[in-house]
């Protein structure tokens, strides 16, 4: 079980994390049973290696015998990302209710009324040992089973009584020595799925919702974790002998067979044991018991599916595998040419130059009714917004706002009925973009996500979307699923406008450039050996700057972030046509700027940024368009990328600085997917 945990975690690494922990059943006893009356809790700040490590020298301190197997194991591990108290092994989850580990829990997300539930419980002599939220749960589920009203209480009730009195957001799952071999897993606002593995057929492929008394409002929340129960042939209490009105209420194998039930945050942790896995919806309490799964709800409301689908996954572990390169982000780097391909693969006939977005059918007509487009996102998933922008404006002939969601959030934006808010996220579940994605919906607007993400937080809350289907993408500094947003975006904008007869040559032109667009993706990777002998020159450097305008400001933006992200250097992303009112104060001969200058309608001004450059001695390195002479003139190095048409041009403008982010981080010596202080998926705010 140990291995199975670890390699989970190993799996979740890329959400970015500062400790780790796992616990599983402790005992030295000779059954599962007795093995599962005592808990054994193994926490490690650091990477899972440490935690690893740290596991190994256990058995021998502690005399257990790993070699003894048990029919039944339960066991839950979790990856932390501090914050709330340092990261250190006893802030670290598992989360436990006493010394004794009566109750322990692992928990994503926050709970933002712990401090009041803490003093509670520091009333009624509950001891704390660490700063986190989380182990308030754990002191309160222990609480609830103190103060119990009878013996038969079942641990998903205890459960629900437990999350009803917690405020935030939050997935969580629960393990205890007194419901021995029993898991409960619960979510709200956060991603929990189950994986179920049987070598044999199951009982159905849907599991009906038990819904309980209608007058408990709870509240549930996630976890990066990972659980197994294995029920085994051996077992006594056989699901064979499962009384009727159960064989109809939950899910377990046929004929005594054994059965293996995982919860994660990210199907990821899952997949190479199992493809079918069920999503949780928020509020669902997912209980394991002796083989067998049953969900349950306090109260059907309208719109509820009182049933949840085994859905099988098509994601193949090699999908989520680093195979040739060093590092997930070079990977993702160089998939590219096939990512874009697949965020198009069935929406744009190039013959007859339609695009269909299956996603958005139904509701185009509402949304070029509308009065503006907002796009809202954090990182990355903005500046796709900033890079499209104007292609926007120009199919549309909408005014077109792009936001950060926390200063959307921060300013109270006015929001309307017929305004349409687009949600730009590749993990779904950023906290800052998905609150003000609750905040668009209170207002009656109309909402689009753009996501990455199947059943993420986002592509299911809003009204409808478009999934750019670039496959996981791991490595934190996002690289692919940029440029799948943009071309879902520019796809969009192509469908805004398709039956304006005005635009016809326009639109044949991108969607003609988006044809090639692949090959010319791979034409700037096999530029790579000239970008990495270019970071040689460079990654001594305290400071780059970043410098174009038009189409490739997002650019600018997108591969000063790069920079900053993993190679930890100072890099800014200036607007060329900003570069009088502040910036030029920043050239001399030592400072390395790089300039992006293509054939558009900037071109000339570019070139006037670039003669003000080298006036103050500045000495730019410029990514230009393959046969631009008159730019290669003027600088002291050129990038030549080939040309293409001008709004899709940004996508083979960012490649290259892409490369270069990935090349000095390696030669700064700095691990390319795990950022310091940086997580993949940001689900607080
Ligand atoms: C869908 C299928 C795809 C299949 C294709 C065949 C899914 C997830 N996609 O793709 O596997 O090959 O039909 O026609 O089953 N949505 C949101 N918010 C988002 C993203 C999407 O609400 O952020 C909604 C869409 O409005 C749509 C659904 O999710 O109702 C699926 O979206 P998408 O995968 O983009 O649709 P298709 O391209 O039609
Ligand atoms: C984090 C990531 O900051 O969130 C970035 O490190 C990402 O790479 C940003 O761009 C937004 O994430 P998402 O999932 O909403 O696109």
């Amino acid at each position: 079980i140990l291995e199975i945990l670890l390699k989970g975690l190993h799996r979740l690494e890329y959400r970015g994390y500062d400790s780790s922990g796992v616990g599983i059943d402790g005992g030295n006893g000779k059954d599962w049973e007795t093995n599962a009356k005592s808990i054994q809790l193994i926490k490690q700040r650091g990477k899972v290696k440490a935690l690893d490590e740290e596991i190994d020298s256990k058995p021998k301190q502690q005399d257990v015998d790993l070699d003894v197997e048990f029919d039944v194991h339960l066991g839950i591990a979790h990856t932390r990302w501090a914050t709330h108290g340092v990261p250190s092994a006893v802030n670290s989850h598992p989360q436990r209710s006493d010394k004794n580990n009566e109750f322990i829990v692992i928990h994503n997300g926050i709970i933002t009324n712990y401090k009041d539930l803490r003093k509670f419980l520091e009333s009624k002599d509950y001891e704390f040992e660490s700063e986190t939220d989380t182990e308030t749960i754990a002191k309160l589920v222990k609480y609830m089973f103190d103060n119990r009203e009878n013996d038969d209480i079942s641990f998903a009730t205890l459960v629900e009584q437990t999350t009803r009195l917690l405020e935030g957001a939050f997935a969580l799952v629960f393990k205890s020595v007194h419901y021995p071999g029993e898991a409960v897993g619960t979510r709200r606002g956060s991603p929990l799925l189950m994986g179920v593995r049987s070598d044999h057929k199951l009982s159905s492929d849907h599991i009906p919702v038990l819904y309980s008394s209608g007058k408990l409002q709870l509240q549930f929340l996630i976890i990066d974790s990972y659980v197994r129960l294995q029920k085994s042939t051996k077992d006594k209490k056989g699901c064979g002998a499962i009384a009727r009105m159960e064989q109809d209420t939950c899910l377990f194998p046929v004929d005594e067979k054994a059965v293996e039930y995982y919860f994660a945050s990210d199907a990821s942790a899952v997949i190479e044991h199992t493809n079918r896995v069920i999503f949780l919806e928020d509020d669902d309490v997912a209980a394991v018991r002796e083989g067998r799964l049953s969900i349950h709800r306090i109260k059907r409301t309208a719109g509820d599916y009182p049933a949840r689908a085994i859905q099988t996954l098509q994601m193949e572990l090699q999908q989520i595998m680093k195979g040739n390169f060093s590092s997930f982000m070079q990977k993702e780097i160089f998939e590219q040419p096939e990512s874009v391909v697949n965020t198009m693969r069935g929406r744009i006939n190039f013959d007859n130059n339609t695009v269909i977005l299956g996603g958005l059918k139904d509701h185009i007509k509402e949304i070029q009714r509308c009065r503006r487009l907002i796009l809202i996102a954090c990182g990355t998933s903005y500046h796709a917004g900033v890079a499209t922008r104007q292609v926007l404006e120009e199919l549309t002939e909408l005014p077109v706002m792009v936001e950060l969601a926390s200063d959307f959030l921060d300013r109270n934006t006015p929001v309307f009925r017929d305004d349409v808010c687009f949600f730009i996220s590749q993990s779904g579940e950023t906290a800052d973009s998905l609150m003000a994605l609750h905040y668009c919906k209170e207002r009656g607007a109309l909402t689009v996500g753009i996501t990455n993400t199947v059943g993420s937080s986002i592509s299911r809350e809003t009204d409808c979307g478009v999934h750019i289907n670039a496959g996981p993408e791991i490595g934190v500094a996002s690289t692919k699923a940029y440029t799948s947003q943009f071309v879902a975006l520019i796809m969009f904008a192509l469908l805004m406008c398709d039956d304006r007869i005005s635009v016809q040559p326009r639109r044949r032109e991108i969607i003609q450039g988006l044809r090639v667009l692949p090959d010319l993706i791979k034409e700037v990777l096999s530029l790579d050996d000239e970008i990495q002998k270019l970071a040689t020159e460079l990654y001594q450097q305290k400071s780059v700057l970043i410098m174009g305008r038009g189409y490739h400001y997002a650019t600018c933006l997108e591969g000063a972030l790069k920079i900053k992200e993993i190679t930890y250097m100072h890099s800014e992303g200036i607007l060329a046509g900003e570069l009088k009112h502040g910036p030029l104060a920043l050239v001399d001969k030592l400072m390395p700027v790089i300039m992006i200058i293509m054939r558009d309608h900037t071109y000339v001004k570019c070139q006037n940024a670039l003669q003000q450059i080298v006036a103050r001695q500045g000495r730019p390195i410029v990514i230009c368009d393959k046969d631009d002479f008159e730019t290669a003139k003027n600088s002291s190095r050129t990038i030549n990328v080939p040309h293409c048409v001008d709004c899709l041009q940004g996508v083979l403008s960012v490649i290259p600085l892409q490369l270069l982010s990935f090349h000095l981080a390696v030669l700064r010596g700095y691990d390319v997917d795990c950022p310091r202080n940086l997580a993949k998926s940001v689900t607080v705010e």
